[in-house]
Parts: structure tokens; C-alpha cells; sequence
């Protein structure tokens, strides 16, 4: 089989990163390999989001961006994925003449045999069915070996979305919920332990539904089975609806020593009248109460959440109220966005929008608040000890040769999600940092003590207080501080 390659342009949620996983996964029985370079591309993949204009707009500014390599190189066959392609499917090929594939969210494992057809007959083809039920198709083999290495990785638990929630493209685009078996979802687990996974994220649009429909366990049940995993050290989970955020899985919070001290659980609106007209299904004061009580079982865990602005009928009464609820939660972070009118969406058809102006004035008015939050929140890290899970050198630092030994960072995060630059805390003779890839390996993965030094507003920093097969090494001597 010849060697072709392969580019695949991710934009988007994590769901997304996972599929896109899976498409390299599913293409290596075609020959295909991954390549960072779209130039060298026999095969370029774009799996695109649809949750926001913007998001879409950046999908076709890539296509746009192609136009002059598929001149330069017409055997170049390229296909469109994900949540666009799900949503506009034909519309895609009208647009942009040199599209060969437009495929669903569901189509995934029907990738090869697309691919194949267009290799021998040069069609173009547009497959976006969406069947209720997802078959398990993943090829075993090819999904363990392409998860090697990351320290942590994504898992999907289920796919699609029943809610409805008025502003979201989701159920339109991603289909039915549906939840993969515990069996097939530990067993993939264990597999990416294998190959050095120490943190798996679980992924689904509604977690806290998992199993309902299909008669599963419980969601905290599967947390327990993942839990009792010999050799991974931390499990997340993103992201679950408060409506449905049960008491069995605060307890799950107390009790799973692996589940990490954080929880994501998007409020999206401070205001009763707004979160009525969203469908969110709750109201402000039981989402206070619900995090009260998960407080009072685990009192240091870090909450986070997403907001809209400027959805329709959104007075500054409302807008006030959101302010108001974010100081009374104290969110360890926020995403905040501004509302965007999404196709087939029943608020798109709401008469009362928000200006453009005003809903930029309430974003920028909310990330200033939430920025001052997070500081303080920061804040009370320093002089702390945090056992931080060490993902490799920090961008900004590792990798220096010929500096202080100082100098190194590193990088991971805290239980509650916060990322930790840091140094090795501890003497050292004089010498030349000598560090490379293989070296990183090393402390890669590690759970380490580190005292954090510094609060900013989107990261800490500290020193590292354990010793061990970290950080610093020297020309000629083992990758060994202890
Ligand atoms: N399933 C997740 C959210 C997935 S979408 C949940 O229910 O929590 C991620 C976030 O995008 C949402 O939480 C919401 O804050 C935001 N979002 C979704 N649709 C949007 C829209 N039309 N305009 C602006 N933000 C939107
Ligand atoms: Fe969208 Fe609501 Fe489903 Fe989340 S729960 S994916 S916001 S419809
Ligand atoms: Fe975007 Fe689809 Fe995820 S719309 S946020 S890629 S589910």
C-alpha cells in the first residue's frame, strides 16, 4: 500500500478533537498517515463547529485558503466534517466547487469507504445520514496505537443531545443522545493506560444523563468503574447540565478519590425570565443550591461555567442578575459568549435581539468582573502545596538549552483545572541544562508537589517540593534529582 498523507484541520470542542482522532484512526487502513503540513496533503480533513457564526466563518476561510493549493495540486482530494457539514451538508459543495466529501457527524466510521470511492471514481459525495443508534465500529487495534502517548487524554461516552436548549445548534447537528456501552468505554480506558495515559476527560453534551435511554448504569457508576482503573491517576468529566446534576454524583465527588476537585457546569444566565426562554429547565436558586450543597461535600473544589450575552429579551435587569449570580457562585473561571442566532434554533426566530454594541458592552462588563474574581481565586494558591499531574515542558521555557538551570519550567495542572508553570525547587551544582525530548518522557506523566509562588490571571507558578525524575538533567549524567 502506497504512502499517502493525510492534514486534519480541527476547530471547535473537545467531541471534535476526539473524532478527529478517530478519522485518522479509521483512514490508516487506507494508507493514509498524519502529517503536520497541509502542503504535503494528499488527504486534508476539516472538522468543523457550527455553535457560533464565528466558529462557521472560520471553516470556510480555511476552505477559502485551500483554493490556491488544490490549483497547484489537483489529484488533492479534501472533505468537510462535523457540525457544518452535518448542517449544510450539499450546501457545502455549491459553494465550494472543489469539495470532493461532505460528511456528517455520524459518518465517521463510513470515512474509508467515501474516501476509496472518490480515489477510483473522483465523484463527489455527500453523506450525511445521522442514525439514531451509533454503531460501535472503531477498529480496536488502530484506535489503541494512535492514542499513544498523550498524558491526558479525551474519551467520548455518548454522542448528541435531547435538550433543546433555544439557542443551541447541537441537537440539530450532532443527532440523538445516545451513550456508549461501559464496557467498550472502560475497555478503551485501560488501553490508553497502556500506552501512558494517567487522565481521561469523559465527554458528552449531557453526562449526567449517561445510560438513561439505553438502560445503563447510572453516570456515577461509571465514574466508580473508571475509578477502580489500575494506573490512572485523575478522571474529568465535561460537561453536565444542572438540571440533572444529582445528588449521586456530589457523592461521587466525595467519595472517588481520582475525580479531579473540579466541576464545569455551564449556568449560561443569572436571570429566571432568560433561563425560561433558554429551556435550560432550572431556575437561578436551584443552581445556588446545587452548589452549595456539592461545597459542603467537597469544600475546595473549583467550579467553572458559560455564560451568554445579549441573548434576546435580555434586559439590563437580566444582565444584572447574571453579575449578580457570579458573585454570589464565585466561578474559579468563566467562558462567557456573545449570543449568536443559530440555524433551525427556535431563539433565532425570537423578534427581540440585542444589539451588536450592547451585547459587546455587557461581554467586556462581565469578563472584567470575572477576571477579578479569578485573580482572588488565584490568589489563595500562593504558599500552597498542589500535587500537580506534569503534561511536559512549559511552551515558553522548555527545550532551552545553555540557560540557568532555573530557567526550565514545567508544566501541568491542579486538581481543580488551573494550570502550573514551575521549576525544580531544589539545589543545584553547577552545570549546563542539557534537555531533550527523550528527557521530557521521563517526567512526563508524574504526579509532583509543587508550592505555588505566583497567581496570575489565567495560570500559577511555582517550585517544584518533591524530589524526583524531574527537571534537571546534565551533560553526560542521568535525568535523576532526588
Ligand atoms: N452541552 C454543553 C454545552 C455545549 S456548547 C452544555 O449544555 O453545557 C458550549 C457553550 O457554547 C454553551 O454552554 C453556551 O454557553 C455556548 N453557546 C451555545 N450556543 C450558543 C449560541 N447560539 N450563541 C452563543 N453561545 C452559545
Ligand atoms: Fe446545547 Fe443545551 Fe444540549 Fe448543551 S444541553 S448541547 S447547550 S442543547
Ligand atoms: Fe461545535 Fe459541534 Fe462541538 S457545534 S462545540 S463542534 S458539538
Amino acid at each position: 500500500m502506497d504512502i499517502k498523507y493525510l492534514y486534519i484541520n480541527t476547530i471547535g470542542c473537545q467531541m471534535n478533537v476526539y473524532d478527529s482522532r478517530q478519522i485518522a484512526c479509521e483512514l490508516k487502513s487506507l494508507g493514509y498517515i498524519e502529517t503536520k503540513s497541509p502542503d504535503k496533503a494528499d488527504l486534508i480533513i476539516l472538522n468543523t463547529c457550527s455553535i457560533r457564526e464565528k466558529a462557521q466563518e472560520k471553516a470556510f476561510s480555511f476552505l477559502g485558503r485551500l483554493a490556491t493549493l488544490k490549483k497547484k495540486k489537483p489529484n488533492l482530494i479534501i472533505g468537510v466534517g462535523g457540525c457544518v457539514a452535518q448542517q449544510e451538508g450539499r450546501n457545502i459543495i455549491k459553494r465550494v466547487p472543489f469539495i470532493n466529501i461532505v460528511f456528517g457527524t455520524r459518518a465517521i466510521s463510513r470515512l474509508p469507504h467515501l474516501i476509496s470511492r472518490v480515489e477510483s471514481t473522483n465523484s463527489r459525495i455527500v453523506d450525511i445520514e445521522m442514525p439514531d443508534i451509533m454503531p460501535e465500529t472503531i477498529n480496536e487495534q488502530s484506535f489503541e496505537r494512535a492514542s499513544q502517548g498523550p498524558v491526558s487524554n479525551f474519551i467520548t461516552i455518548m454522542r448528541g443531545c435531547d435538550n433543546y436548549c433555544t439557542y443551541c445548534v447541537v441537537p440539530h447537528v450532532r443527532g440523538r443522545e445516545t451513550s456508549r456501552s461501559p464496557q467498550n468505554i472502560i475497555r478503551d480506558i485501560r488501553n490508553f493506560v497502556k500506552t501512558g495515559t494517567k487522565e481521561v476527560t469523559l465527554l458528552g453534551q449531557n453526562v449526567n444523563s449517561f445510560g438513561k435511554k439505553e438502560n445503563l448504569c447510572s453516570f456515577p457508576k461509571l465514574l466508580s468503574q473508571v475509578n477502580d482503573i489500575n494506573g490512572l491517576s485523575r478522571i474529568r468529566f465535561t460537561t453536565s447540565h444542572p438540571k440533572d446534576f444529582s445528588e449521586e454524583l456530589m457523592y461521587a465527588f466525595r467519595d472517588l478519590e481520582k475525580l479531579c476537585n473540579h466541576l464545569h457546569l455551564p449556568v449560561q444566565s443569572g436571570s429566571n425570565k432568560i433561563l425560561k426562554r433558554m429551556n435550560r429547565k432550572y431556575t437561578k436558586e436551584l443552581y445556588i443550591e446545587k452548589i452549595e450543597k456539592l461545597r459542603k461535600l467537597r469544600p475546595d473544589i473549583s467550579v467553572t461555567s458559560d455564560m451568554i450575552v445579549g441573548f434576546p429579551g435580555e434586559t439590563d435587569a437580566d444582565f444584572e442578575e447574571t453579575l449578580g449570580l457570579m458573585k454570589t457562585v464565585g466561578f474559579d473561571g468563566l467562558f462567557a459568549f456573545i449570543y449568536s442566532d443559530r440555524p433551525n434554533t427556535r431563539a433565532s426566530e425570537f423578534s427581540d435581539k440585542i444589539p451588536e454594541k450592547e451585547k459587546k458592552e455587557r461581554l467586556q462588563k462581565l469578563l472584567d468582573m470575572q477576571e477579578a474574581i479569578t485573580r482572588k481565586k488565584n490568589r489563595n494558591h500562593v504558599g500552597k502545596i498542589e500535587s500537580i499531574l506534569v503534561e511536559g515542558m512549559s511552551k515558553k521555557h522548555g527545550n532551552v538549552i545553555d540557560k540557568g538551570i532555573n530557567e526550565i519550567q514545567w508544566t501541568g495542572r491542579t486538581s481543580t483545572n488551573k494550570i502550573v508553570n514551575f521549576t525544580n525547587g531544589h539545589s543545584q551544582s553547577k552545570g549546563t541544562a542539557f534537555i531533550d525530548s527523550s528527557k521530557e518522557e521521563i517526567a512526563t506523566g508524574i504526579l509532583i508537589d509543587v508550592r505555588i509562588e505566583k497567581a496570575f490571571s489565567h495560570s500559577l507558578s511555582g517550585k517544584a517540593v518533591t524530589p524526583g525524575p524531574l527537571l534537571n538533567t546534565y551533560k553526560g549524567e542521568k535525568a535523576y534529582v532526588a
